[in-house]
């Protein structure tokens, strides 16, 4: 079975972190994010990938290639002007010739794919999107179904006065072929402003499959930062495939360290269920101190006494001696002075440079 991804958006709501990068080959506890969904797919048998790219192609061909080195078939269809959710489907037409699936390329999820297909070719649908249920609705597409799960609403971005259910749309589809009559060529098209509703006007079979197990769309700072919280926690535990380096299975207090880290004297490692990860070649001085679940990105240097508390900081970048980070992200290749300290809710661009003693 075909899975097309779909990764060309800006990813705006994750600037600075997406200036330089598409949101999909963040790094995700050291991995990019986009092979937790490899894994997810590959555990459930597909190979075969299409990536609808449009913002910031070449790092995926760069990265993935035709994916040999990850065990799956990766091509790719590009849109030189985004084409939006269903353009980007439609632009793919030539390659498929069967029933697919398409994901959003920013959610991290344990769904049950043979579930969800199973579902589908009961339901005998034209359409089947995976549901999840969420506190906010009103960042996501809301959907509503009837009892037998067949969707009766579908409202993107709904207003609360719209809100009915906490079911939304949580970003994977499958598809039959005869769909991709309903959405014009060569021009920008919604599947969630447009395919889904025109579906639901035509009284064709639209279904919802509700999925239960984690679910998180990355696509705001303070998701990137919880998400990666959630899988060093165990609360999320993705697919099988290659975790971080490690030690000892994430999800279990103490320390994963990758190749050639390197620690210093008196080093405080979480307690309680916490964990540091260390990337390759991290370097921690005498007397650090890590709370909670701290992630560190491969060459980095944690200066002396500095503290770490629930926070990222990505590849190599260097935390001054007496520095305290405290649930923020930082950005790679930054330089975090002496005793500077980043408090709740900083997100430092890239190749910052924060002067000693700062407060942000
Ligand atoms: N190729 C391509 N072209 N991909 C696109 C384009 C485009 O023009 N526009 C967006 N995408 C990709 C993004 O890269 C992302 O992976 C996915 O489509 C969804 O776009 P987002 O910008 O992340 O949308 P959202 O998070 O506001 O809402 C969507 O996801 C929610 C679940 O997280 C919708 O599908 C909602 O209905 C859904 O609930
Ligand atoms: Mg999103």
């Amino acid at each position: 079975m075909l899975a097309i991804i779909l990764i060309g958006g800006k990813g705006s709501r994750l600037r600075p972190f997406t200036c330089d990068r598409p949101k999909p080959l963040l790094p995700l506890v050291n991995r990019p994010f986009l092979e937790y969904q490899f894994d997810l797919l590959k555990a459930h048998g597909i190979r075969d990938v299409v990536l609808c790219t449009s913002y910031m192609p070449a790092p995926f061909k760069r990265l993935l290639g035709d994916g040999r080195r990850l065990g799956l078939r990766i091509r790719y269809a590009h849109e030189r002007r985004p084409l939006g959710t269903g353009g980007a489907v439609k632009n793919c037409e030539r390659l498929i010739d069967g029933p697919f699936l398409v994901f959003n390329g920013d959610i991290l999820s344990s769904l049950d794919l043979t579930g969800f297909l199973r579902s589908h070719r009961r339901d005998r649908a034209d359409a089947s999107i995976a549901l999840t249920r969420v506190k906010d609705p009103t960042l996501y597409g809301l959907v509503e179904t009837d009892p037998g799960g067949r969707v009766r609403n579908f409202v993107e971005k709904p207003s609360w006065d719209e809100i009915r259910t906490n079911t939304i749309n949580a970003g994977a589809y499958i598809f039959e072929p005869g769909v991709l009559g309903l959405i014009p060529e060569g021009t920008a098209h919604s599947l969630e402003r447009g395919l889904f509703p025109r579906l639901l006007e035509l009284r064709r079979r639209l279904f919802g499959y509700v999925a239960s197990g984690y679910w998180m769309d990355i696509g705001t700072v303070e998701k990137y930062l919880q998400v990666h919280l959630d899988i060093m926690s165990g609360a999320c535990r993705p697919a099988a495939g290659k975790a971080a380096p490690a030690r000892k299975p994430l999800g279990q207090s103490g320390l994963a360290c990758g190749r050639g880290v390197r620690l210093g004297r008196e080093i405080t490692w979480p307690l309680d269920g916490g964990q540091a990860v260390l990337g390759e070649g991290v370097a921690v001085g005498d007397f650090a101190k890590f709370t909670g679940h701290v992630c560190v990105g491969p060459r980095c240097v944690i200066g002396r006494g500095a503290q770490l508390e629930d926070c990222v900081v990505l590849k190599g970048t260097r935390i001054g001696p007496g520095a305290t980070l405290r649930r923020c992200l930082v950005g790679e290749g930054c330089r975090i002075g002496a005793n500077a300290s980043i408090a709740a809710g900083g997100a430092v661009a890239g190749g910052s440079v924060v002067g000693p003693y700062s407060v942000l």
